[in-house]
């Protein structure tokens, strides 16, 4: 991981740091219900940002024909290289540059991945994921979404501002409909739209992501470091004070046949 200041590190390597594994806003129950709905069993998979590697352990337990991770860092790739073992290969990369051949995979899955770019490259992403697929190949997604479909733009951008301030990362989440209609852009069929709350830093979620043995070492983590204190309580405030207006999405969408 990128080796900075606790105060400016990006929120996911400083969870990565305190030993949390599951960096997505609708957590692993989000993953399962996405990993099940883009039907991996004999399919080829690629993974995009895997971090670290929580995901490709699941998506190796679903039985793909391969495995295939892109991640940006080259810690993080490390990091999936060792989880993956001789199941599957990661390529050190960008997710809109993969170097991967078109019409090569049958699902491209990508979490918490999108939010962080800007519109332009979160399009770019797409547009590489759509161009890696073959026809009716799926690309499945978990992002965080604003909500409701309504929010005024006022709102948007105050919990734009916060969450970039709070978690460090230019953080752009999208409503369910801007989500739908980048992808459509990029040539997607949307096919399926769920939803789960952000609840990253809730102890019911952390037991349930990392496990009890796993959310009491964050914990403790946590507490014997005061500038990471500082920090997790800091975005758990805002992910709090937002609530209402935040949550985490999955979208399956399909190339067309
Ligand atoms: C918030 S973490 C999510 C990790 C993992 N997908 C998960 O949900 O637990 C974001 C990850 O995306 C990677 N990443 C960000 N932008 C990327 C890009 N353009 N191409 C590839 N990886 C990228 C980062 O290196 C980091 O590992």
């Amino acid at each position: 991981m990128p080796d900075r200041k606790t105060a400016d590190l990006p929120g996911h390597w400083l969870f990565a740091r305190l030993g949390k594994r599951v960096l997505r806003p609708g957590g692993l129950g989000l993953t399962h219900r996405m990993l099940a709905d883009a039907q991996l069993a004999g399919a080829d998979v690629v993974e995009l940002a895997p971090g670290m590697g929580r995901t490709a352990k699941e998506i190796l337990e679903c039985s793909p024909a391969t495995y295939t991770g892109v991640e940006a860092d080259e810690n993080a790739a490390g990091v999936v290289r060792s989880v993956v073992g001789a199941k599957g290969r990661v390529v050190t990369g960008g997710a809109s540059e993969t170097g991967l051949d078109a019409d090569s995979a049958d699902v491209v899955i990508g979490e918490a991945m999108l939010t962080m770019q800007t519109n332009a490259h979160k399009a770019d992403i797409m547009r590489e994921a759509f161009r890696v697929l073959r026809p009716g190949g799926r690309y499945a997604i978990h992002e965080m979404v604003l909500q409701p479909h309504d929010v005024p733009e006022a709102v948007k951008d105050e919990v734009r501002t916060a969450l970039a301030r709070s978690i460090k990362v230019n953080a752009r989440p999208l409503t369910a409909e801007e989500w739908s209609e980048l992808l459509t852009e990029a040539g997607f069929t949307v096919e399926k739209i769920s939803y789960a709350p952000m609840a990253l830093l809730e102890p019911h979620r952390l037991i349930a992501d990392e496990g009890l043995f796993g959310a009491l070492r964050f914990v403790f983590n946590v507490l014997r470091d005061s500038d990471a204190r500082a920090r997790v309580l800091n975005m758990r405030a805002t992910f709090r004070r937002h609530r209402k207006n935040m949550g985490a999405i999955e979208v399956i969408a399909s190339k067309p046949a």
